[in-house]
């Protein structure tokens, strides 16, 4: 890689340390992927490691030593959204006793070193902290030092913005420097598709099992989307923004798609076109039947198959102020059917901080608190993935934990007959 002569000071120790040790790291990185040079970073950080796990001890040692050499982000940054909440999502003594003793032991402690490197403040901890409410929202063609893969993909494919699908603690080595190496998705080529997906529904689908489906197929390759605007349009308004966040994240997780281009729709598909599809790029057509295909192909990892759900979340990745609009609203008409006055099983809503501040002066807010639902700023997957809670028979609408946890998969209008007690 060819350094400037600023960054070879750096690399040489002549800024410390500990300075030095990260730009070695982000520059052996770098080589690793065959990047020619190190590019700097133009937006706020975001960093995936959100939790203290008391396993983790190399990350507050380095943390420890971050600051101990006095280095901050260049940026203030968010983080991705808490592991517990005692207070909205409840659980037993003994759970609560091992959760915050042994598994979670040390959140405290990791909690003040982001404050002390750079944390934006209290309400950062979200992974959907590039909504508007939040604030954390690149502008098209901005450089990024993100890992959460959520924020990646829509970052990349709905804003525009270039960001790698990097691992945690290398997103805030690139934050310190301010720097991060060129390749992949950071280039022109890179941002090119090798998949035209051809949408042949009869009806918009699922995001979860689209993002699903096309996640499965290209793996880490860039898709081009043919035939989704006729469903969704050609403006990136709210519903369009929640359905793109949600099928960004499936694809994410059920692959490894890192930026996704929309036709007529998403910011550089909309600019460069079928410039941007490579020659050879491979088709994959979707239709009704393989989406179901898709759907059915996902196993129940439950012990007892049958059992009956104990707890549902909804909101992974976060749910956005319209979503809460709607699934108030949906749920409602669902509990009428079912003749009930409250959810039959107990259901956490997830949301970022800012979201839920909003949605509290919302006349939609009282309503679903009246339905009995909770809502929460945790990232369910970080409640579930564990010997605790792993083991409970858990329902939910997201394709992402589905696929990291234990939990059961349900389409949003099977999931909110369940909850409301009707028949699904
Ligand atoms: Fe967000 Fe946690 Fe899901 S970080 S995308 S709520 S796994």
């Amino acid at each position: 890689m060819k350094l400037t002569a600023e960054e070879k000071k750096i690399l040489n120790g002549e800024e410390g340390e500990t300075k030095a040790k990260i730009m070695r790291t982000l520059v052996e990185f770098g080589e690793l992927f065959g990047a020619k040079r190190l590019v700097k970073v133009t937006h706020d950080g975001h960093l995936v490691t959100s939790f203290g796990i008391g396993l983790l001890k190399p990350v507050f040692r380095t943390m420890d030593e971050i600051i101990k050499a006095g280095l901050k982000t260049e940026y203030p940054f968010t983080v991705d959204p808490r592991p517990i909440d005692y207070k909205n999502v409840k659980c037993g003594l003994l759970d609560k006793l091992i959760f915050s003793k042994i598994m979670y032991s040390k959140q405290k402690l990791y909690e003040e070193q982001l404050k002390k490197i750079g944390l934006r403040d209290e309400k950062s901890f979200t992974c959907t902290n590039y909504l508007p409410e939040v604030g954390n929202t690149p502008k098209y063609g901005d450089v990024l030092s993100w890992a959460e893969s959520s924020a990646v993909v829509f970052a990349n494919s709905v804003l525009g913005a270039r960001c790698n699908r990097n691992s945690g603690m290398i997103d805030i080595f690139g934050a310190i420097i301010g720097k991060v190496p060129e390749f992949g998705l950071l280039t022109d080529e890179g941002r090119k598709a090798s998949f035209v997906i051809e949408i042949k529904t009869s009806k918009l689908p699922e995001a979860q099992i689209l993002g699903s489906a096309i996640g499965l197929k290209v793996m880490e390759a860039v898709p081009y989307i043919k035939g989704l605007d006729k469903f969704l349009g050609k403006k990136l308004n709210d519903d369009v923004i929640a359905y793109l966040k949600d099928m960004g994240a499936a694809s994410a997780s059920n692959g490894a798609v890192g930026l996704y281009h929309v036709e007529n729709l998403t910011p550089e598909a909309k600019k460069l076109k079928k410039d941007l599809i490579l020659e050879n790029a491979q088709t994959y057509v979707i239709d009704d039947a393989e989406l179901e295909r898709v759907y059915k192909s996902y196993p129940v990892m439950w012990k007892n198959k049958e059992a009956k759900p104990s707890l549902c979340f909804i909101g992974c990745p976060h749910l956005t102020y319209s979503q809460l609009i709607s699934w108030t609203n949906k749920l409602s008409n669902a509990l009428v059917e079912a003749g009930r006055k409250k959810v039959k099983i107990r259901t956490i809503m997830t949301t970022s901080p800012n979201v839920e501040e909003k949605f509290k002066q919302a006349d939609e807010y009282k309503k679903l608190m009246k339905m009995g639902v909770k809502i929460s700023n945790i990232c369910p997957l970080m409640y579930t993935n564990n010997p605790i809670a792993g083991g409970k028979p858990i329902i939910t609408n997201s394709n992402k934990l589905r696929t990291y946890s234990k939990s059961r998969y349900f389409k949003d209008d099977e999931i909110v007959k369940i909850i409301a007690g009707g028949n699904a």
